[in-house]
């Protein structure tokens, strides 16, 4: 990238055009945060329903002050430890940011990425910029160039090519605006590094469901989602993977496997998957995008541990799979 393309980005967001751009969890679908037109063109080029908020992203602390009417100590801490990085942290929003991008609540996410192409591009437009992550909505987000270029083509104005993000799972989200601060998404930043900066954090009960929701099928949403037939087991239930495989004996089945002891078969595929949570994160989405777009009848993938340092893979699990019939 060069400083050409930067100030171009910079040109575009000013005239309230959509600029994709890496960072170190996916790449992001941006817009001046001030321009509630821009802001409606990401929910448009997404299709996105309006009542999901959309995070801020800023340069660092002295921007992100600008764009909240509270900047707590909380906040200061959470900023100094964990920013530049994958953490979101939820504050009073101030007037300057559009209500669209947070979808009419009076709060907003902000957040420092940690990726240098992209606080350089802050920094030169010297604003707030409105992203959620750069695919259609529902679908699995973009962990390169490429991926952005196939979700959303033409619909994007300009795409910031950065390389594959490192981290390869959306930020951290914490609330700092309910009356205990409230985990919202779990990410890279996990609680327990929350809970020793703040106290007391609670968990908000959409993620404590979706972590239950092995055992009551179909209580949740599918949320970044292959668009193949997608089913989840955990490590424990091999005999009816290998059950499932038998039954469909003639299918092409992608696995996506911690333990990929097994099942060979001329017609199903076993994928290994990292048993380090951080390299697990850096290869999902591109596992299940590559799982997806191959000439395959369905994908399994095997849970990882319910253990913490887990939780932000299994959350994403849970939500783009169903159990195993
Ligand atoms: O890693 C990331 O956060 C990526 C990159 C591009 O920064 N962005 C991202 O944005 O994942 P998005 O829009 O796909 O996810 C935003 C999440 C949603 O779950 C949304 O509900 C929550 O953050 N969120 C944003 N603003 C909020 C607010 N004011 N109150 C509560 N939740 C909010
Ligand atoms: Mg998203």
């Amino acid at each position: 990238m060069s400083r050409e393309d930067l100030d171009r980005a910079v040109h575009l967001l000013l005239a309230g055009r959509l600029v994709a751009f890496p960072t170190e969890t996916v790449y992001g679908l941006g817009a001046d945060a001030r321009n509630p037109e821009a802001v409606a063109r990401i929910f448009e080029a997404k299709g996105r329903p309006s009542t999901n908020p959309v995070i801020v992203h800023v340069a660092g602390i002295e921007q992100a002050r600008r764009y909240t009417t509270e900047w707590s100590r909380n906040a200061q801490w959470l900023a100094e430890i964990f920013w530049p990085g994958p953490l979101t942290i939820v504050v009073p929003r101030s007037p300057e940011i559009a209500p669209s991008v947070s979808a009419g609540l009076d709060t907003v996410g902000l957040r420092a990425p940690r990726h240098a192409l992209t606080l350089e591009l802050l920094r030169l437009f010297d604003g707030p910029i409105a992203a959620p992550s750069a695919n259609r909505s529902n679908r699995i987000s973009p962990t390169t160039a490429q991926h952005v270029q196939e979700e959303l083509g033409d619909r994007v104005d300009l795409i910031l090519d950065g390389g594959q993000c490192d981290i390869g799972i959306e930020s951290t989200v914490v609330s700092l605006c309910t009356p205990i601060p409230t985990l919202l998404r779990p990410g890279d930043v996990e609680l327990d590094q929350l809970r020793a900066v703040l106290g007391r954090v609670d968990v908000a009960p959409h993620i404590q469901d979706v972590a239950t929701a092995a055992s009551s099928p179909g209580r949740h949403p599918i949320h970044y989602a292959p668009q193949k037939p997608c089913f989840r087991y955990e490590s424990h239930e091999y005999s009816r993977v290998v059950r499932y495989l038998g039954e469909h004996a003639t299918w092409p089945i992608v696995l996506l496997a911690i333990n990929a002891r097994m099942l060979a078969s001329p017609k199903h595929r076993v994928v290994g998957m990292p048993t380090h949570p951080a390299s697990y994160a850096r290869h999902l989405y591109s596992a299940l995008r590559t799982a997806d777009t191959s000439g395959t009848s369905a994908i399994l993938v095997e849970l990882p541990p319910d253990e913490p340092e887990w939780m932000a893979i299994r959350d994403r699990l849970m939500r783009a799979t169903r159990p195993l019939p």
